[in-house]
């Protein structure tokens, strides 16, 4: 047994210092280093007297003469196919984030008894539930027939000896916090156990052919606990989001080897459990009619999919000296870079009026293609008149006040027509025709200025 280290693990990015410090130099985070012994520090710092043993040769294999993959199991469910770049992919690891309570086990428990339905050997191990409760959920989703192997344990030791020998083709943990190795002394839950069995089950997966889901918790600050190095280790990382309060959750891919990263899947928590959302490109409009102004209606695109989302602004005199800007779902930079546009361009000033913005439904505006949107939920709230009826809107806003074009711009149009919107205010370039939906080109933000906003001062 190699001699005992001391060594010091940041819990946030899992960087070894060999000395306690206030601080992780390596990512610049607080009152993060953690106490850790270990036999074989992790890290390297403990180098193995390798040079007695023989050397070995890797073997080359030309590229056209490998095998080809494995054929992957479907789930089922065109939601969840999409993100997984196609079904589950055998041989792989998978590390799903989420906040507690989002319903991380209710999917999982939902997709490991469809795939046991489906003729796939599968196994939960559960680290945070009983058995008896698991039951329950599993009743609840009316999934309680299916042949799904449970185990509810937290010994990693254990649980890879019981995986050995059933030999399984699915396999979920929930979650990858709660196990823990012997071989380490450190806490179950610390970046050194969850790194060391994150380590040794994705190992085991590739081995056996089985598809691994790890369960992973996230801080607070909305990423999955535990090293970054877990994420380099699995395949793909899903994180599962969502609104408390609203009905819908997103499945995100954040990192895939296997299939697109901009690809979500929309779903509806009912009291049986998650279902794929009926009509997801219309789930983040509101049903009130816009009677006011400070609406606008956004065309996005999440990966291939079209989503319509409503943007409400509020421009209200300021009661200040530093007027406020307050903005749910999109980012402050942008706005900045908008109202500064808006100024400085098309003469409409914002300054010394407080400025508040949301994106209904829990929706979050990546795309640049956001800013013609803002603008105009920002101008008609300044008009205090609604946009034409039954309007669209999507367009980058460039600092020169120029509106550029964007991503498929036809399939955008193609949504909108298909939900009944009347209008879209569009950049120059799109082709396509579409019945019953009028299209306006703009080549410059004064031009939406001119359409929907205040009228000129005298
Ligand atoms: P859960 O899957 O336990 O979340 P996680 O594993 O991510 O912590 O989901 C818990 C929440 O989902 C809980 O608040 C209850 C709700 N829920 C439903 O609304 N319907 C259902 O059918 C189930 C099983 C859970
Ligand atoms: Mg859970």
């Amino acid at each position: 047994m190699a001699k005992a280290n001391t060594v010091f693990t940041c819990q946030s990015c899992g960087a070894v210092h060999p000395k306690w410090s206030g601080r992780c130099d390596a990512c610049g985070e607080w009152n993060t280093l953690v106490e850790e012994t270990s036999s074989a520090a992790p890290g390297g710092l403990a180098a193995p007297k390798s040079s007695s043993r023989k050397a070995g040769k890797a073997e080359f294999t030309t590229l056209s003469a490998v095998e080809d993959a494995p054929t992957r199991h479907m789930i089922g469910v065109d939601e969840l196919d999409r993100v997984f770049g196609g079904g589950v992919v055998p041989s792989s690891a998978t590390l799903i984030g989420g906040d507690p309570g989002i319903g991380k086990s209710t999917l999982l428990l939902q997709v490991a008894a469809r795939l046991a339905r489906n003729g796939l050997s599968t196994v939960y191990v559960s680290g945070e539930e009983a058995a008896a409760q698991i039951q329950d959920r599993a009743r609840r989703l009316k999934v309680a027939e299916s042949p799904v192997e449970l185990a509810t344990e937290t010994d990693l030791r254990k649980v890879m000896s019981s995986l050995k020998s059933a030999n399984p083709d699915f396999v979920v943990i929930d979650s990858i916090q709660t196990m823990w190795s012997d071989s380490l002394e450190a806490a179950p839950g610390s970046v050194a156990q969850v790194r060391a069995c994150a380590q040794e089950l994705t190992r085991w997966a590739k081995k056996s052919g089985a598809a691994l889901i790890l369960v992973g918790h996230v801080t607070k600050e909305g990423q999955i606990a535990g090293p970054r190095v877990v994420e380099h280790m699995v395949d793909t990382v899903f994180y599962f989001e969502g609104e408390r309060g609203h009905q819908f959750r997103i499945l995100r891919a954040v990192k895939n080897r296997f299939g697109p990263t901009d690809e979500i899947g929309i779903f509806e928590m009912h009291q049986y459990g998650l279902a794929p959302a009926r009509e997801p490109s219309a789930l983040f409009l509101s049903n009130e009619d816009e009677t006011s102004g400070g609406t606008a209606v956004f065309a996005a695109m999440e990966g291939s999919r079209p989503v319509l989302a409503e943007v409400q602004a509020l421009v209200a005199a300021s009661a200040y000296g530093t007027p406020r800007r307050s903005i749910v779902g999109w980012d402050a930079n942008r706005l900045a870079m908008v109202l500064a546009v808006l100024e400085a361009r098309c003469g409409v000033s914002l300054a010394g009026r407080d400025v508040y913005l949301s994106v209904a439904g829990g929706y979050r505006m990546s795309e640049p293609a956001g800013d013609l949107a803002a603008a105009a939920a920002l101008l008609t709230s300044l008009a205090d008149r609604p946009p034409p009826e039954k309007s669209v809107f999507f367009g980058e806003v460039a600092l020169s006040g120029a509106i550029r074009p964007v991503a498929r711009m036809d399939q955008r149009l193609k949504e909108a027509q298909r939900l009944g919107f009347k209008n879209a205010f569009v950049p120059e370039g799109s082709t396509g025709s579409f019945e019953g939906l009028t299209v306006k080109p703009l080549s410059r933000l004064s031009d939406l200025v001119d359409l929907i906003g205040p009228d000129p001062e005298p």
